[in-house]
């Protein structure tokens, strides 16, 4: 059975004092699971944090990195500066990037190859708005999403890129995607992906996210096609996210 991912995204939430008091709330839990654990805590908190899990199964992630290798880029993080501090993923394409930082499907498509090339698994966000899901494009827009990364990077990199399907109208809304409807969009996009190649078949990971909480998490890791889930704000709740990696089973 493939492993399972339970991620945690921080998004920009948070302090000194809290991050510790995550890192040490979740740390039963995470090393007790035989599935995978992983935090996105804001930057500047990266290595810090990196310090604290180093004994333990939690694993590192960025929440975004820059489209360029290096150089006069004021402000932006390189994948490199990732990997040096820690990180083994990084969020790339989340879709507050896209719609409040104006990121296209091809800077998506661009960070992601530069993630994968500094030896980082990219967790690329995917996911409809609620007038996209309500006109029945949801499909369409998926594809585009994913397409603009296959034509950058070819489609064996889904060999070690997880997906996450987020669905905007289920973001921070408390309207989570019932566990039918997501699972629903993950077939569509195993099949997208494994049509096109059947080396990846046996490890593509695709996670959930969208208003994921202790109360709905089993559901979702029940349904066949979802690998995992990507958390928001129950992710800075120590017991929340706790009970979520236990719900798996
Ligand atoms: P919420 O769990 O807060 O809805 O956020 C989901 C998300 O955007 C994770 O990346």
């Amino acid at each position: 059975m493939k492993k399972k991912i339970i991620a945690g995204n921080w998004k920009m939430n948070g302090d000194t004092a809290s991050a510790t008091e995550i890192v040490e709330g979740i740390l039963d839990a995470a090393n007790a699971s035989s599935h995978d654990v992983v935090i996105a805590p804001p930057f500047v908190y990266l290595s810090s944090v990196a310090e604290k899990i180093s004994d333990s199964k939690i694993r590192l992630s960025a929440q975004n990195l820059a489209d360029h290798e290096s150089g006069a880029f004021t402000g932006e993080i390189s994948a490199k500066m990732l990997s040096d501090v820690g990180c083994t993923y990084v969020l790339v394409g989340h879709s507050e990037r896209r719609q409040m930082y104006g990121e296209t499907n091809t800077v998506v498509a661009q960070k992601t190859a530069l993630a994968l090339s500094n030896g980082l698994t990219p967790i690329l966000c995917v996911g409809e708005t609620l007038e996209e899901r309500e006109s029945d494009q949801w499909k369409d827009v998926i594809l585009a999403q994913i397409n603009a990364v296959i034509e950058h990077c070819g489609i064996e990199i889904f060999q070690e890129t997880i997906v996450a399907y987020e669905p905007v109208w289920a973001i921070g809304t408390g309207k989570s995607a019932s566990a039918e409807i997501a699972n629903e969009v993950h077939e569509f996009i195993y099949y997208t992906l494994t049509s096109k190649s059947d080396k990846i078949r046996p490890s593509l990971k695709v996670l959930y996210g969208g208003s994921v909480a202790a109360d709905n998490s089993a559901q979702y890791m029940s349904q066949t096609y979802i690998d995992g889930v990507l958390v928001g704000g129950a992710s800075l709740k120590p017991s929340v996210f706790s009970e979520i990696i236990r719900s798996v089973e």
